[in-house]
C-alpha cells in the first residue's frame, strides 16, 4: 500500500486549524470551542479554547456507554508476582468512580493538584482516571525517585493530597515506599493533608492517624454507599495533568498537558500513527511515571477503545527473556511500544532469539522504540527475530506524542536505519544553526519546531511561564527548542543524534547530570565535581562522577567515592543508576572556566577529540584519561 502520509502531512499544513478541528470530531465535546487556535491566549496559543469536555467521560465512560463495557480495557500483568487483573470498561469505570468519590470526600475538586507516587499496579492507573473525572490535575512521580525528589515535586505542585502504595516491587527487592513518602512530606514545606495508601499484600505499612486513609476500605466505602460521580466539565485548556521532567538544574520542569488538545492529539496518533483500531491490544512496556506510561500505557490506547497492557516486571530476570513475548502472546498484544535498552538487554540474555520461537506471535504487527536513540544494530536484530516493522519514533515529555514516526496507519515509508522517520502533522521540524540559520539538508545542528505547537504540547510549565519561555522558546525567536541535536536529509527524515543540554539518557530514563553534580557537591569532601553520560551496552548512556576533593583530604578514596554513589542513590534515587565515579586531581576547564565535559565524554568513549584550543592546563586531560583507564574505561 502506498502511504498516505506525504498527502496527510500535506493537508495538515495547508490548513493546520481544519486539520485538528477534523481530528476533534473523534472525540466528544460538553461545548464546542470558540476558535480552534486562539493564537492570542496562553504563552504561544491555545488549542480548542472556549471548549468544555472531560477525559475520562472520553477514556471510559463514553466507550461503556457507547457498546464496549464488556471489553477488557485494562490488563495488569505482573511478572514479578505471577498474577493478572482484567477490567473491562464497565469495571474500570467503576474502580475509577468509586475513588474519585474517595478523593470528592476528601476535598478533591476540580483544579487541585493530587500526587501519584505508585509502583505499577492498576490502581495508579485508576487514580489518574478519577482525577481526570474530577478535573483535578494528577502528578505521578516515578517510584524509582527517592524522598528529595518527591519533596521538590510536593512543593512545586502543592498537592491537596497523595496517592501511594506500601510497596513496589523490583526483581529480588521489596521497594518500600510509604518511608519514602513519610521521608518527602517531611522534608516539604507544603503539607499534603491526606494520603491515600494502597496496603500491597508482599509488604504491607504503618498508618499515621489522622492522615492517612486506607485505599480499599475507602473505596469499599464509597461502592457500598452507592456514590455516583459524574464527569466534571472542564475547560479544554485546564490542565489534566503536571509531569516533572529532568532540566538542567536539580529543579525538574512541570510540564503541562492540558485536556483537549490531549485527547485529540492521542486519539489521533492511536490509530494514523500507530495503526491500532479500536477493541485491538495496545501495549506500552514503560512505567506510569514517564510520559509514555501517561500517553500510551493509560489514556491513548483508552481514547481509542482499546486494550491497554501494565506490566509489572522487566524484559529480562522477570522471570527470564521470554516474559515479553509470553506477555504478547497471552494478551494478543497488536503492538508493542518500548524503549531500545529493553531489546539491548533481551538480546544480551538471548542472542539467537531462542525465547521468541517459544511463543505464538502471529498476532503481533508492529514494535515501536523511542526514548532514546535506536541503534541499527538493536532494531536489525529486533526485525529478524520478531518478522514484524520495528519503527523508531521520536518524542519528549514535553511533546506528549511523536514528533517523528514512521506512521503505520497511514501506510509505512521505507525505513531508514538510524532514523525516527519523518516528521508527523502538527510539527515543523528544522535544523538550524547557533545563529538560528537555517542549515543545508545533513548537516547537524540544533532541532526546532515552528511555534504554534500543535495539540498535546506543552502550553508552558507549571506556575514558570518565564522559564518556559527561557528554557524553549527564547534561544530561537518563533521556534521551540528540542534540545537535541540532529540533522534532516533530502527525503526530510531526521536523525536524532545527541542532546545539546546536560541531560543525559540512562536505560530510556532522562537524568540531568546537573541535578547529580548539585547532589554530589554536597559531599563535604568534594572541593568540585563533573558528571557526564558514557557510553554503556546496555543502557545507552550511565552517568559517571568525577570528583576533585578538598585539600587535606586524607580519608580512603574508595570509601568517599562509595558515600558519593550511595548519596546520589538516596538524594535522587536508585533511576540515577550512578555506579561510578572517579577521583581527579582537578577538572579540565577552559581559560574562562567552562568545564570540559565533552572533550572528558570523548576520552570516556574512545571517541576522537581534539585539544580545545582555549583551555587552561591540556595536561589534565592526561590525568583524566589514566584515571579512567585505571578504572578500565577509554581503553
Ligand atoms: N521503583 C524503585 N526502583 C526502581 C524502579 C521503581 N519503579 N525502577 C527502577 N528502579 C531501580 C532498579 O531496581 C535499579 O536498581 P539497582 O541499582 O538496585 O539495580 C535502578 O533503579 C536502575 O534502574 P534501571 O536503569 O531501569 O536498570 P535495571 O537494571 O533495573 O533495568 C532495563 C534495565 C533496561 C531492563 C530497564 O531499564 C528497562 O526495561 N527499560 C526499558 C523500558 C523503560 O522503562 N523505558 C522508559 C521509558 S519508555
Ligand atoms: P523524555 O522526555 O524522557 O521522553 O526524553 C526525551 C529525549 O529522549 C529526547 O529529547 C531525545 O533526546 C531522546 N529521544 C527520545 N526518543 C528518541 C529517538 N527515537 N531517537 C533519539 N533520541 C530520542
Amino acid at each position: 500500500m502506498t502511504s498516505r502520509y506525504h498527502q496527510v502531512y500535506e493537508s495538515w499544513k495547508r490548513d493546520p486549524e481544519g486539520f485538528w478541528a477534523e481530528a476533534a470530531s473523534a472525540i466528544d465535546w460538553f461545548k464546542r470551542w470558540d476558535k480552534v487556535f486562539d493564537a492570542d491566549a496562553g504563552v504561544y496559543g491555545r488549542w480548542f479554547a472556549g471548549a468544555e469536555c472531560n477525559t475520562c467521560h472520553n477514556a471510559v465512560d463514553r466507550h461503556v456507554a457507547g457498546g464496549r463495557a464488556d471489553q477488557t480495557a485494562l490488563i495488569h500483568d505482573s511478572a514479578i508476582t505471577g498474577t493478572q487483573r482484567r477490567f473491562t470498561y464497565r469495571e474500570l469505570k467503576d474502580e475509577v468512580t468509586a475513588l474519585a468519590a474517595v478523593l470528592q470526600d476528601q476535598g478533591v475538586a476540580k483544579g487541585d493538584r493530587v500526587i501519584i507516587y505508585m509502583p505499577m499496579v492498576a490502581e495508579a492507573a485508576f487514580a489518574m482516571l478519577a482525577c481526570a473525572r474530577l478535573g483535578a490535575i494528577h502528578s505521578v512521580v516515578f517510584g524509582g525517585f527517592a524522598a528529595k525528589e518527591l519533596a521538590t515535586r510536593i512543593d512545586d505542585s502543592t498537592p491537596k493530597l497523595v496517592v501511594s502504595a506500601s510497596c513496589g516491587l523490583e526483581p529480588g527487592r521489596v521497594v518500600s515506599y510509604k518511608p519514602l513518602l513519610d521521608g518527602a512530606i517531611e522534608l516539604a514545606r507544603h503539607k499534603p493533608e491526606r494520603c491515600i495508601i494502597l496496603q500491597r499484600p508482599q509488604q504491607g505499612c504503618d498508618m499515621i492517624a489522622g492522615r492517612d486513609v486506607d485505599y480499599a476500605e475507602a473505596v469499599a466505602a464509597a461502592r457500598a454507599a452507592g456514590r455516583d460521580v459524574p464527569c466534571v466539565p472542564v475547560a479544554a485548556t485546564d490542565p489534566l495533568y503536571v509531569l516533572y521532567t529532568s532540566g538542567t538544574t536539580g529543579q525538574p520542569k512541570g510540564v503541562v498537558r492540558d485536556n483537549g488538545g490531549h485527547m485529540v492529539a492521542l486519539h489521533w496518533s492511536m490509530g494514523n500513527q500507530y495503526g491500532v483500531r479500536p477493541g485491538e491490544v495496545f501495549w506500552a512496556a514503560s512505567d506510569v511515571g514517564w510520559v509514555v506510561g501517561h500517553s500510551y500505557i493509560v489514556y491513548a490506547p483508552l481514547l481509542a477503545g482499546c486494550t491497554t497492557i501494565l506490566f509489572e516486571g522487566k524484559p529480562v530476570g522477570t522471570p527470564d527473556a521470554g516474559t515479553f513475548w509470553r506477555v504478547i502472546a497471552e494478551h494478543k498484544v497488536a503492538a508493542l511500544f518500548t524503549a531500545p535498552t529493553a531489546f539491548r538487554a533481551i538480546k544480551k540474555e538471548d542472542p539467537k532469539g531462542e525465547y521468541v520461537r517459544k511463543y505464538d506471535l502471529s498476532g503481533f504487527r508492529t514494535l515501536f522504540l523511542a526514548g532514546e536513540r535506536a541503534d541499527p544494530e538493536t532494531i536489525k536484530w529486533a526485525e529478524a527475530q520478531l518478522g514484524v516493522p520495528v519503527i523508531d519514533h521520536w518524542w519528549q515529555t514535553e511533546t506528549g506524542s511523536p514528533i517523528s514516526n514512521n506512521p503505520m496507519g497511514l501506510g509505512m515509508l521505507p525505513v531508514k536505519y538510524g532514523s525516527p522517520a519523518v516528521p508527523m502533522p502538527g510539527y515543523d521540524v528544522q535544523v538550524l544553526d547557533d545563529a538560528g540559520h537555517p542549515v543545508a539538508a545533513g548537516t547537524l545542528g540544533n532541532v526546532v519546531v515552528k511555534l504554534p505547537l500543535p495539540p498535546g504540547c506543552l502550553p508552558t510549565l507549571w506556575n514558570a511561564d518565564q522559564r518556559f519561555i527561557d528554557s524553549y522558546l527564547s534561544e530561537f525567536p518563533g521556534y521551540y527548542k528540542t534540545a537535541d541535536a540532529g540533522f534532516i536529509d533530502a527525503e526530510n527524515y531526521l536523525f536524532i543524534m545527541a542532546r545539546t543540554d546536560d541531560i543525559i539518557n540512562v536505560a530510556g530514563h532522562r537524568l540531568s547530570t546537573g541535578g547529580m553534580e548539585e547532589v554530589i557537591a554536597e559531599h563535604p569532601d568534594v572541593a568540585e565535581c563533573a558528571v557526564i553520560g558514557i557510553h554503556d551496552e546496555m543502557k545507552g548512556q550511565v552517568p559517571c562522577g568525577f570528583v576533585v576533593l578538598n585539600s587535606g583530604v586524607t580519608r580512603d578514596i574508595g570509601t568517599i567515592e562509595r558515600e558519593i554513589v550511595a548519596l546520589v542513590r538516596e538524594r535522587i534515587g536508585p533511576v540515577a543508576a550512578l555506579k561510578l565515579v572517579v577521583t581527579i586531581k582537578r577538572l579540565p576547564k577552559t581559560r574562562s572556566g567552562k568545564i570540559l565535559r565533552g572533550t572528558m565524554q570523548k576520552i570516556a568513549d574512545k571517541e576522537a577529540w581534539a585539544m580545545p584550543a582555549t583551555i587552561d592546563d591540556p595536561a589534565i586531560l592526561d590525568e583524566i584519561t589514566a584515571a579512567l583507564n585505571d578504572r578500565g574505561i577509554g581503553i
